[in-house]
Parts: structure tokens; sequence; C-alpha cells
């Protein structure tokens, strides 16, 4: 048998898709969880659950022992950069072959300081340049079927659209392609070491949503002419915080710029927001249900 690819935030959001599409290629796959009962729910006998946690080294050491590829996720949150950096250096010392990280968006990294996220992130994508382990980090921007939900129930509801970034342009990825393009990282012969910065085909803003959900919802959906101003209470939480300075840098702009790195390494191009909402409109959306109760 070969040597497991290890996922960590394997039951998360991204986690999920990539597990599945690991699985349906016949690969062996190891999960790191908190709720091994949850991950067993989720993916039955088709992966090895290795029950853990990022904050328990010796759990971390039994999850990496003997994997080849290690598939490097967590949440937003405090710890990121010593959960990540943990499961890394483990997975070097155990003999991992290769490192694919899912790391923050590029514009949240570069330039350093503007975002706690991005900084955790560069962190984590530092220490890995100092590991002797092939790996590589993708840097994808934000992901459509976190953000555009919400605009969907607004317009279903006749409301305005309404969000932190106002007129300014995203291009927004479709979290199946970051999937794709991870597993196919993982999977592939050979891989090119720098940050591969992934994003959807277009960038488009509010204006343009609504266009698309007027068409599709065969009806005017206005949009709010200010932005909501993002608030930050000083006792907030890590995760506010990053969501804070995300919307404060997305409205000025630094979200708005499209690359080809999902057509290159795929050999196809990414979804489209018009895509993703026409799916969704026409309830097929989910037409890859998620194996939890999360969608
Ligand atoms: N959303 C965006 O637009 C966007 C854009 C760019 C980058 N990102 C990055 O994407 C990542 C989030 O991805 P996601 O939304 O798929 O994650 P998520 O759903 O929030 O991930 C939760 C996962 O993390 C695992 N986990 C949490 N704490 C753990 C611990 N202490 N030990 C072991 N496992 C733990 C959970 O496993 P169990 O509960 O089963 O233990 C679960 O599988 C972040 O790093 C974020 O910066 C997001």
């Amino acid at each position: 048998m070969s040597a497991p690819v290890l996922v960590t935030g394997a039951t998360g959001r991204l986690g999920q898709l990539i597990v599945a599409r690991l699985v349906s290629k016949n690969q062996h796959v190891r999960v790191l969880t908190r709720r091994p009962g949850h991950a067993r729910a989720l993916f039955g006998t088709s992966v090895e659950v290795a029950a853990g946690d990022f904050a328990d080294p010796v759990s971390v050491r039994a999850a990496v022992r003997g994997v080849g590829r290690l598939l490097l996720l967590s949440p937003l949150s405090g710890t990121l950069s010593i959960d990540q950096i943990g499961v890394a250096e483990a997975a070097t010392a155990a003999g991992a072959t290769r490192i694919v990280k899912i790391s923050g968006s590029d514009w949240t990294i570069d330039p350093p300081g503007l975002s706690i996220s991005g900084d955790a992130h560069a962190a984590v994508e530092w220490r890995l340049r100092g590991l002797p382990i092939e790996h590589v980090s993708l840097r994808p921007n934000a992901w459509m079927q976190v953000s555009l939900p919400n605009l969907i129930r607004q317009a279903e509801a006749g409301q305005m659209l309404s969000a932190g970034y106002c007129g300014a342009g995203i291009a927004f990825i479709d979290e199946r392609d970051i999937a794709d393009v991870a597993v196919h990282q993982l999977l592939a012969r050979d891989i090119v070491s720098k940050p591969a910065i992934l994003t959807g085909p277009a960038i488009v803003d509010l204006r343009a949503i609504a266009g698309i959900l007027a068409r599709l919802l065969h009806r005017p959906v206005a949009v709010a002419d200010a932005a909501v101003p993002a608030i930050i209470a000083t006792d907030a939480s890590f995760e506010h915080r990053a969501v804070a300075q995300f919307k404060g840098l997305i409205a000025a702009g630094r979200a708005a710029y499209s690359t080809e790195a999902v057509s290159s390494i795929l050999g196809r191009a990414p979804r489209s927001v018009e895509q993703f909402l026409t799916e969704h409109l026409t309830a097929a959306c989910f037409a890859e249900p998620r194996t939890g109760a999360r969608n």
C-alpha cells in the first residue's frame, strides 16, 4: 500500500472537498481530527482516522508517522502559525516527501503587516522554506462559497446588496477549484515551489454581482451606496479582527487582481461567479454535496 496522504482540517469546508477528491482517485488518505466519530460519519471507512489535536504534539507525531504527502490546512485562529509549523516540522522529521499548504490570500500576505491572518500564514511559509522538504503554498483569493451566499440571500429577500467592500472588485475563486489544484499539487510528479496565487477568472464588483442576480431572478437587484464599515471591538477575537482587516483591504481594491495559475495548473479555466450563481439559483450548486451537515 502506498504511503498515506495526511490531510489536516479534513472535516472543515475545504478539507472535505480535498478528501473526497483524493478518495475518488484511490489514494490512501489519513485525516487528523479531534472528532474521530465525526470523521467516520463523513468519510466512512474510505480514510484512516488519526485522532489528535494540533495542540497535542504526541498525537501529531502519531498522525504523521509513515505519511508521504501532507495537505496542511487549519482554521483562521491565533494559533494558526504554531499549529501549522508543528505539523510541518513533525511530518518532515517523519520522512514525508511533500507539503501542500493552503495559505492566506496573496493580498493579506504581501505586503506584510496589514493582516494578522496574512502574517500568520507568512510565518508558516517562511518556516516551510527552511525545512528540507518539497513544498508549495497555495494562496487562494476570497472563496465564492464563503462570500456569495449572503448576497444571494439578500437578493432573494428583495433587499439591496450590501457588503463591506461596496465598489471594489474581487477575483473570487470557487473552493472546488482550490480543492482541484490542491489535489493536483499533492499528486503531481513535479511541482514548482513558489507560492501559487489562485483566483477566479475575472474581477467582479457588487454591481456586476447584482446584474447577474437580477438576470437570474428576473427582477431588479439594487446595491447599497455605502460600504458597511467594519467595526472592531477592542476585545474582538483573532478571527473577527482578521475578517475586519480583510474587508478593509478588499475595500481598498487589494483583492482586485486575477492570475492564470488555476488554468496553467489544471489546463482549464477556473469556475466563474456567474457559473456559481447560476448553479446556486438553479439548485444544482450543491451538485457536489458535502458529506457533512455544513455547506
Ligand atoms: N474563506 C476564504 O475566503 C479564505 C481565503 C484564503 C485562505 N483561507 C484559509 O483557509 C483556511 C480555512 O479553511 P476552511 O474554512 O476549510 O477551514 P475550517 O472549515 O474552519 O476548518 C476547520 C478544520 O480544522 C480542524 N481543526 C480545528 N482546530 C483543530 C485542532 N486544534 N487540531 C486539529 N484539527 C483542528 C477541524 O477538525 P476537527 O474539528 O474535526 O478536529 C476542521 O477539520 C484558513 O487557514 C484561511 O486562512 C480562507
